[in-house]
């Protein structure tokens, strides 16, 4: 973790910055957040995370949040501030703090925006060289997956059982034996028949920047991908599996359920569009 965070229109170090206990983020998960990865010191597809952001903010009709083109400025500034050439911002906007614990919207309180950045090696990651271990759970989540709150408890707990199970990430399992997606990553599949597969965008799952980032760049590469759902079964037998993520990029899945995938090792089409998605991040205008 970096020095220097942000809190309600202020730069402090970490250490000084505080929240009231009555903020209803840390009573009721009240609020909304975003996490972008910094690439050579820039924020990598901001623009996509702040309209998700947005988003995220309407649907929960939390008002009078800075206009995004400020939140961007708090981002870079919290990178400058902090040197991260590599690594995360992550951003987090409550309704604020009421003077006590009433569940309806307080009136007149005004949001509580908290920021911090932190470096950690994205391009150069082992997990992306090895690949990746998962385990499948039941997704316990709420109805409203598309908004990217910070109530995460199910995520956390799925996290924590793939980590206790020797994986790194657990893909979440609706009831009809469909994977949703990865307790904080997208999920993806590649066919014996070459077709790459994720789940459509619905209210069943966050609609992933990076998910949207390598559609394009696939399709580019003419590869074919189809937006539907697919089973754990059909996950077992596929040729390739990864995940993506603004933290991750694109990492390789080589296990699911102590299953190999394919061969057991990251598969040429992943490798493809990581080095795809890396080329683009660094250097968006060039490849568009
Ligand atoms: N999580 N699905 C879930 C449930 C997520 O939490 C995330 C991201 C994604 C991928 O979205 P994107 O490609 O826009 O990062 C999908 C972030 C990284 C986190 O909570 O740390």
């Amino acid at each position: 973790m970096s020095d220097i965070a942000y809190v309600n229109g202020a730069y402090l170090p970490l250490a000084e910055a505080r929240v009231s206990i009555l903020d209803r983020g840390f009573l009721f998960a009240d609020g909304v957040y975003e996490v972008a990865a910094i690439i050579e010191g820039r924020l990598v597809d901001n623009d996509s995370h702040l309209s998700r952001l947005e988003n995220s903010l309407r649907e929960l009709r939390i008002a009078n949040a800075p206009a995004i083109q400020t939140i961007a400025d708090i981002e870079t500034e919290l990178v400058a501030r902090n040197e991260v050439n590599e690594g995360l911002v992550y951003l987090q906007i409550t309704r604020g703090a009421a003077g006590d614990r009433d569940f309806g919207f307080p009136r007149g309180t005004a949001p509580t925006i908290v920021a911090f950045a932190q470096k950690k090696n994205i391009i150069a990651s082992p997990a992306a060289q090895t690949g990746v271990k998962i385990l499948t759970v039941p997704d316990l989540r709420w109805a409203r997956r598309d908004i990217k709150t910070i109530a995460l408890l199910a995520q956390v707990l799925a996290k924590q059982a793939a980590l206790d199970a020797g994986c790194q990430e657990a893909w979440m399992v609706d009831r009809h034996g469909l994977v949703t997606e990865g307790s904080s990553s997208t999920a993806f599949i590649l066919t014996k028949a070459d077709v790459i597969v994720t789940r459509p965008n619905s209210p069943a799952i966050l609609p992933g920047c990076t998910r949207k980032a390598v559609q394009t760049l696939a399709a580019r590469e003419k590869l074919t991908i189809e937006e539907r759902c697919f089973s754990v079964t059909e996950a077992y037998e596929a040729k390739e599996a990864f995940l993506t993520s603004a933290s991750n990029l694109v990492l390789p899945v080589v296990e699911i359920d102590g299953r190999p995938i394919g061969s057991g090792a990251p598969g040429d089409k992943t490798r493809l569009l990581r080095t795809l998605y890396l080329e683009w991040a660094m250097n968006p205008d060039a490849t568009g």
